[in-house]
């Protein structure tokens, strides 16, 4: 009787212990990372996240200065951002090929890297599932980075700063190869661009006749680009969606680059159906990220226009779209159907998704 007396006084003076100094305690020193919700301009689709990677103010820290980081390369002299320039879009500057840190060229044109979030694959091909998973392929790859992962995290653990980076991040995880890729995915998932582009503000004001707000070129170009005997560019690439991506169906698709695809899609597939089918990029930023294609065999935008008009190549995989403008009697020869004023106008179009606020955003510059 008198012992429980005794236990129920003491536990009510220590709730009231409890109780009256917490307001003025001091956070405790493993308090979790801090969320980080990612700003989304208006109407635009949901993102692609991966749940177990949940975004976090000091997650999105430590990827930055990770994409910046010479160390992540075998021999310490190329960082991602060396092949992904911000002042050129996350490409490479004007590169057809990028070469790897011991000098070896590759064979695929550096991918501008924003908007990432809304993509079901990745890598021209789409053979990658997730920006998590992707990470590890550019690093060890010979003619990129050049380092194996597992040897990566050895560095970063003997590194005088990044352990306590990592533990912030990922609390009592450590420095491991999945730790590391989903800092860099976290922040790979915060480089958005649009929203306010003159393209961002004439489709917010005026959904159904952008046009209307246009320059009569401009209106031109967007009409022609939109129409199917002109431009027919929007099967594939889809100016309803504000992100002005890849339509739903065509998110791979041959447009017609070679007449023997060798590779393409079915690489990541192994279904016939998928040769010399790449993925549609977007159509935002051009001006800052030529050259064009996957293998960067354009270097101007009327080069890929003319390309459309009139240099298609037939296979059997090529897109039903192009072939409305072939000639079936001749070999499935294109028949141009834009004149040098179509070409121009469009382009003068596709220049209203250009947002050079992205090139030189403080938030994804080098920390
Ligand atoms: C040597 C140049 C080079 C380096 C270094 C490099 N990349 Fe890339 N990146 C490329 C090329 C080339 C492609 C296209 C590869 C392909 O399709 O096979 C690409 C594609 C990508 C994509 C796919 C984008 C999309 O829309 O599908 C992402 C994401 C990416 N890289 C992130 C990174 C990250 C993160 C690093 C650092 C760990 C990195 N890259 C290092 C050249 C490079
Ligand atoms: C059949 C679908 C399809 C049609 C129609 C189409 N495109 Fe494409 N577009 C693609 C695909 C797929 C790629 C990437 C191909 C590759 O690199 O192998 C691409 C690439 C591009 C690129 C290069 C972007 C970059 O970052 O390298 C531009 C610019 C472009 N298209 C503009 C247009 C325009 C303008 C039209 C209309 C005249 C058009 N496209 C019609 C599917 C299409």
């Amino acid at each position: 009787m008198k012992k429980s007396l005794y236990i129920l006084i003491g536990t009510a003076i220590l709730s009231f212990w409890l109780q009256s100094c917490s307001p003025d305690d001091p956070p405790a020193p493993e308090e979790g990372p801090t969320q980080l919700s990612l700003e989304i301009p208006d109407n635009w689709p949901k993102p692609n996240l991966l749940a177990e990677n949940q975004l976090t103010v000091e997650g999105v820290a430590l990827g930055r200065k990770l994409f910046y980081d010479k160390m992540l390369s075998g021999n310490g002299t190329q960082a991602c951002a060396d092949c992904h320039n911000q002042g050129a879009g996350f490409t490479d500057v004007q590169k057809k090929f990028s070469t790897g840190s011991e000098g070896l060229v590759g064979t695929r044109n550096a991918m501008p890297l924003f908007n990432l979030n809304w993509s079901h694959g990745y890598f021209w091909d789409g053979r990658q599932p997730t920006l998590e998973s992707l990470i590890q392929e550019p690093m060890e790859a010979h003619n990129e980075m050049n380092l194996e992962i597992e040897t990566a995290v050895t560095r970063l653990q003997d590194d005088p700063e990044y352990p306590a980076l990592f533990q912030k991040a990922f609390p009592g995880q450590g420095i491991t190869t999945t730790t590391l890729r989903f800092a860099i995915a976290q922040f790979l998932r915060t480089i958005i661009s649009g929203g306010d582009t003159k393209w961002d503000q004439y489709f917010a004001a005026n959904r159904l006749n952008p046009e209307k707000l246009m320059t009569a070129q401009e209106a031109r170009g967007y009409l022609a680009f939109i129409s199917e005997e002109k431009g027919d560019c929007f099967h594939c690439h889809n100016p309803l969606s504000p992100l002005l991506n890849n339509t739903s169906d065509r998110e791979f698709a041959n447009n017609g680059l070679d007449a023997q695809p060798d590779s393409g899609r079915i690489k990541a597939t192994g279904n016939p159906n998928d040769l010399g089918k790449f993925k549609t990029p977007s159509l935002r930023n051009l001006s800052f990220t030529g050259p064009y294609m996957h293998d960067g065999r354009f270097e101007t935008l009327d080069q890929v226009l003319e390309h459309y008009n009139s240099g298609f190549k037939y296979s059997a995989t090529i897109d039903a779209v192009l072939i409305k403008h072939a000639d079936k009697d001749n070999n499935y020869a294109p028949i141009p159907r834009l004149t040098q004023q179509d070409k121009d106008d469009i382009i003068a179009f596709l220049k209203l998704l250009d947002d050079e606020t992205m090139l030189t955003n403080p938030k994804w510059s080098k920390p």
